[in-house]
């Protein structure tokens, strides 16, 4: 399979030295790539920016923006079987970019406007012999609105995890398919998670 896959979190400029961004590790983005390459498939990894270590014998594409990540998922989707979206894009960038350091002058007001949803576009894309599988990190308990995004976001699977999870070594997956088929796994190691996920995402087909 040739699979497509983001990761981390991006990072929207308020200045020329501050941005908007959130605690994405990439750890579940880098241990799906490893999972996916030690499977045997063909990979592109779209990643924000990260600290975390990035396996080598896969193809890389290195953005900071959900701007950018949208770009780039559009010009590669096509040329994939599979995406699997584990970056946390920001929801929201400032609206305008002040070039330079903004200087500390009483209170401070960003005006912010959505960014596109990557996967949602995708999905108005996909064709029929492809898939598409997203995350959905939402308050413990709250998976209906995991079930809310697998409608909307046209997802083959989709993976519900509590928020506690982000930026940890571990996770607490519910998995959800359209059918209305549930399997909800238990805590979960990332590194063990995404052999099970790759191996999911290839039933899938
Ligand atoms: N996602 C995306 N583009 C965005 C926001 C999210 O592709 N602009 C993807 C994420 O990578 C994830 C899935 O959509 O796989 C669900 O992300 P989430 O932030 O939970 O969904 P939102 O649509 O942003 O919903 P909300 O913030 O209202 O919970």
């Amino acid at each position: 399979m040739r699979i497509l896959i983001t990761a981390g979190p991006t990072r929207e400029p308020i200045d020329a030295v501050r941005y908007i961004g959130n605690r994405s590790s990439g750890r579940m983005g880098a241990a799906l790539a490893d999972a996916a390459l030690k499977a045997g498939h063909r990979l592109t990894l779209i990643l924000g920016p990260v600290a975390v270590a990035i396996p080598g014998g896969l193809r890389r594409i290195d953005v900071e923006t959900a701007a950018q990540m949208h770009e780039a998922v559009m010009a590669e989707f096509p040329a994939h079987d599979l995406l699997i979206m584990a970056a946390a894009v920001a929801d929201y960038r400032p609206k305008a970019f002040h070039p330079g350091k903004t200087p500390r002058r009483g209170s401070l007001t960003i005006e912010c406007e959505p960014t596109a949803d990557i996967l949602a576009d995708a999905g108005r894309i996909k064709r029929p012999d492809q898939r598409t599988i997203g995350f959905s990190l939402e308050v413990r308990g709250d998976i209906d609105r995991a079930h809310e995004k697998l409608v909307r976001k046209k997802l083959d699977l989709i993976v519900y995890n509590p928020t506690e999870t982000m930026n940890s070594d571990m996770i607490e997956p519910s998995l959800l398919w359209p059918d209305g088929r549930t399997e909800t796994l238990g805590a979960f190691a990332k590194t063990g998670f995404a052999a099970v996920l790759v191996a999911k995402a290839a039933a899938l087909f």
